[in-house]
């Protein structure tokens, strides 16, 4: 029978693979670039070398960023008010050219590497799922034969080496990491104790705020159509991004030699359990700001309101592993048509470890919500201020009818 494997060129999938091959699977390695530094020309080799059939590697980097980075912000999905999801969002991307992969060369099974802990078990497997009903799973750390076998990383390296698997060195890192354009994560290892502060050295996408970063301040202008970021400004250099992939990276780059968006937190996995995860996501960071400081300048006060209700449900939605569901369909579509209006440019101020939004504009102010007449302290503009005092008169019924039934209020 024939499996494909997503394939990481690590210990863990490389026993995997080994192991399969031990059960008489014809395994097909499938690696997925999603922008993480890796040499996949090593990695292939290495799954050759094993045994592997066929090693292909799927550039995805291109779709996605359009496909999942950019619809994230223009959802403004952030999970637990500070992961920006650049796991989960993958999850689901990966699983197409995984999905794929299956077709092409006719395999009934799908292998994946993710533990019976996590939540990236549930995203391939839900992705998997709904982009071929009929697909089969083998997950290795859910087997009960290859759980006897391999209690961790030991009995991994044992096998490697009677197997004649390379292993690099030993683990360089005492942590676990998950990497592609968006971000950075790291979990497990010695972050497993929450009051143990992350070193220095883990960060590999962002310097220091304050030993490493500049400084000094500089901006970028970013530009959104229908919430989506269609170009960015350096303002020091004058040069200008126009594709998602380039923006993306351009605002690592300078997010990154910043010290921008660093997160250290304890987060709740869809299993129940609550885990700790230290993230860099420089770009997202940014992006971010600017989105949601443009959707506060754009959007009716009541829209911006239900959205927010609708980007959380979808941000657990997403975190959940349910990208691919009717679920997050609706609520796509209800968040686009809100995002219609979120149409302008932001300035963002980088400074070091922190952005903020420090102009905005639309593109049309005629077809604007802003209303500078209306607002203004120095003209009426059409605003009937009298009227102010009957909207607060009638408004204070009810506050004074607590009082009148029920006493005092308390200031205490
Ligand atoms: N906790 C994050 C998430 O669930 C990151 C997971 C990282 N995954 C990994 N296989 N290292 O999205
Ligand atoms: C894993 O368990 O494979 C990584 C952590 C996660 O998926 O949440």
């Amino acid at each position: 029978e024939k499996v494909v494997l997503a394939y990481s060129g690590g210990l863990d999938t490389s026993c995997i693979l080994k192991w399969l091959l031990d059960q008489q699977y014809e395994v097909i390695c499938v690696m997925a670039d999603v922008g993480q530094k890796e040499d996949f020309e090593a990695a292939r080799q290495k799954a050759l070398k094993i045994g592997a059939k066929q090693v292909v590697v799927a550039d995805v980097k291109q779709s996605f960023v359009q496909h999942y980075i950019w619809p994230a912000i223009q959802m403004g999905l952030i999970y637990e008010e500070r992961y920006l999801l650049g796991t989960s969002l993958a999850r689901p991307c990966i699983s197409v050219a995984l999905v794929e992969a299956a077709r092409e060369h006719g395999a009934k099974y799908l292998a994946h590497g993710a533990t019976g802990k996590g939540n990236d078990q549930v995203r391939f497997e839900l992705s998997a799922y709904a982009l071929q009903p009929n697909l089969k799973i083998i997950a290795p750390w859910r087997d009960v034969e290859f759980c006897r076998r391999f209690q961790g990383r030991l009995d991994l390296i044992t096998y490697a080496k009677a197997h004649d698997i390379e292993v690099t060195a030993k683990p360089s890192t005492p942590w676990s990491t998950d990497a592609n354009i968006l971000h950075i994560s790291y979990e497990s290892g010695v972050l497993e104790d929450p009051n143990t502060v992350a070193p220095s050295s883990l960060y590999e996408l962002t310097l220091h705020p304050l030993t490493q970063a500049p400084q000094t301040s500089t901006r970028v202008c970013i530009h959104f159509e229908r919430g989506l970021p269609t170009t960015v400004k350096d303002v020091a250099s004058g040069r200008e991004y126009n594709t998602p992939l380039d923006m993306l990276t351009f605002l690592n780059e300078l997010g990154g030699k910043y010290g921008i968006g660093r997160i250290d937190i304890v987060e709740n996995r869809y299993v129940g359990l609550k885990s700790r995860g230290v993230y860099e996501t420089p770009g997202g960071t940014i992006l971010y700001a600017a989105h949601q400081d443009l959707e506060v300048f754009s959007l009716d006060r009541e829209v911006l309101r239900t959205k927010q209700l609708l980007r959380d449900r979808m941000s657990d939605y997403v975190y959940n592993g349910f990208w691919f569901s009717p679920e997050a369909l609706y609520v796509r579509r209800c968040i686009e048509l809100a995002e219609e209006q979120v149409t302008g440019q932001v300035t963002i101020e980088l400074s070091p470890g922190y952005c903020r939004a420090i102009a905005r504009k639309a593109n049309d102010s005629a077809g604007a919500l802003y209303n500078k007449q209306l607002v203004s302290m120095d003209e009426h503009g059409g605003y009937v201020p009298q009227d102010a005092g009957g909207f607060i008169a009638i408004n204070a019924v009810r506050i004074r009818e607590h009082v009148r039934a029920f006493g005092a209020y308390p200031t205490d």
